[in-house]
């Protein structure tokens, strides 16, 4: 019997949502938004997501539907001139988000030993506690090694078992579950006196906060948010069906990776001010500060620590498994060989690569363990808005207008040379200036 192998709708909106879904909308999102002028950096986030992000996303959609393969042959296949150049930057694109990867998987590590600590009564009760066992955690490199490991093998296996059998199926048991866990402790922080302030410190309407840095920092996490630049929504959609709308599921997928993020925040500050934790920036936000917060909770502490925890490692997983699939897709169809060899192939330099940060939290690479934030740091902030500008400019400049016609005019109706516009030159442009700012030019 031949293999199903395109995504039911729901398959793909949940997986392209997972995707979306990740460590930025819990961790990242929240606090960047309290401290950027609130309900005024959420009204241009949004203004950004609905022009540009859901521009973009509907540009990879098209391209991966229209391609039906890998994104370098996509890249190939399409192109009105310079194929090989086209093919050579799809290479490129559909490697980057292997790299972030290679990080992510650590990152995950230390929430399973987060969930962990909840478990065991572990948590941290003062801040210096706090710290100290954030540092311990990194610096374990046997439980990173072991927890990291099979986070790695078990997200490869599923990428290697397809996109209907492996991907769909892990983003329909596991979206659900973030979604309940997150409305189950957005209830319970309903309830917490600290609520009305978390409200507060995340919408409240600051416009002086607003300098240009704020309003290109917005630009660039509604890319990074949708996971866009990296081909994932472009591999995904290779696998389509053929009916789908593209609009709809847009809509869809900005609505779950926008609830999920607001709900995040919701949450976490309301704990936050209750029960007095500072909300300092980043990664700290949940693994120092959430964590002292709940060990002050007694039982119930350890509960919503193993829930919180839980979800985010499920978020982190269906962002990962996403990462893995434009470079393993790219690599099956390139040279011919099955998803499980080409897995086994790409997970060599991969795993290399994790290992090496991993090494050098454990103080083996004398970098005083910074590769990852160096990693992370040409990712976010060069490679990935580098990637973005790659796929507008394509589909603006190198595919055939009578094409993105035939298929797009009825689904956008009025709106399609407005969308046309800003994937021809206004999302250009922005993306050049988020370029530029996240590289410190601006
Ligand atoms: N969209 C993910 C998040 O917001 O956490 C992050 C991400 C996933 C970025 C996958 C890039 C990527 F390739």
């Amino acid at each position: 019997m031949k293999q199903k192998n395109t995504f039911s709708k729901i398959g793909f909106i949940l997986a392209t949502a997972g995707s979306a879904v990740g460590l930025g909308n819990v961790i990242r999102f929240p606090f960047v938004m309290g401290e950027s002028g609130g309900g005024a950096f959420f009204l241009i986030y949004m203004i950004s997501i609905l022009f540009m992000g859901a521009s973009l996303m509907l540009t990879e959609m098209f391209l991966g539907h229209q391609g039906k393969a890998a994104p370098a042959s996509t890249f190939e296949k399409l192109a009105t001139h310079n194929n090989t150049l086209w093919k050579n930057i799809g290479w490129g694109i559909s490697s980057f988000s292997n790299i972030i990867f290679s990080y992510y998987v650590i990152l995950l590590a230390w929430i399973v030993a987060y969930i962990w600590l909840s478990a065991s009564g572990g948590l941290p009760h003062t801040a210096a506690d706090a710290d100290q066992i954030f540092t311990n955690v990194r610096g374990d490199m046997l439980a990173t090694f072991v927890s990291g490991g099979l986070i790695f093998a078990a997200s490869f296996y599923v990428v290697a078992k397809g996109v209907v059998n492996g991907i769909e199926k892990l983003n329909l048991i596991l979206m659900p579950v973030i979604l309940i866990i997150f409305t189950g402790m957005l209830l319970y922080s309903l309830t917490l006196d600290g609520f009305y302030e978390a409200v507060v410190f995340m919408f409240h309407i600051d416009f002086s906060k607003i300098t240009l840095h704020v309003l290109i920092s917005a630009i660039g996490m509604s890319f990074f948010t949708l996971s866009l630049g990296t081909g994932i929504v472009l591999a995904y959609s290779a696998s389509l069906p053929e009916d789908v709308n593209f609009v709809r599921s847009i809509v869809y997928i900005v609505l779950l990776d926008t609830s999920i993020a607001i709900v995040s925040g919701l949450m976490i500050f309301s704990f936050l001010f209750t029960y007095n934790g500072d909300p300092s920036a980043g990664f700290g936000l949940v693994f120092i500060t959430l964590s002292t917060v709940f060990s002050k909770l007694g039982v119930w502490g350890e509960i919503l620590g193993v829930a919180f925890f839980t979800s985010l490692l499920f978020a982190g997983i269906t962002s990962s498994v996403s990462m893995i699939e434009p470079m393993l897709k790219t690599i099956h169809i390139r040279f011919n060989v099955t998803r499980a060899k080409a897995a086994v192939i790409l997970s060599v330099p991969t795993a290399i690569l994790s290992i090496s940060v991993v090494l050098s939290f454990g103080g083996y690479l004398g970098d005083g363990g910074t590769l990852l934030d160096k990693l992370d740091y040409v990712l976010s902030n060069v490679l990935l808005p580098f990637g973005a500008l790659m796929t507008t400019v394509f589909l603006g400049w190198f595919v055939e207008k009578k094409r993105v016609v035939a298929v797009l005019q009825k689904q956008l109706g009025h709106f399609f040379s407005l969308w046309y516009s800003i994937v021809k030159y206004i999302a250009p442009i922005a993306l050049i200036l988020v370029l530029f700012s996240l590289i410190g030019l601006i």
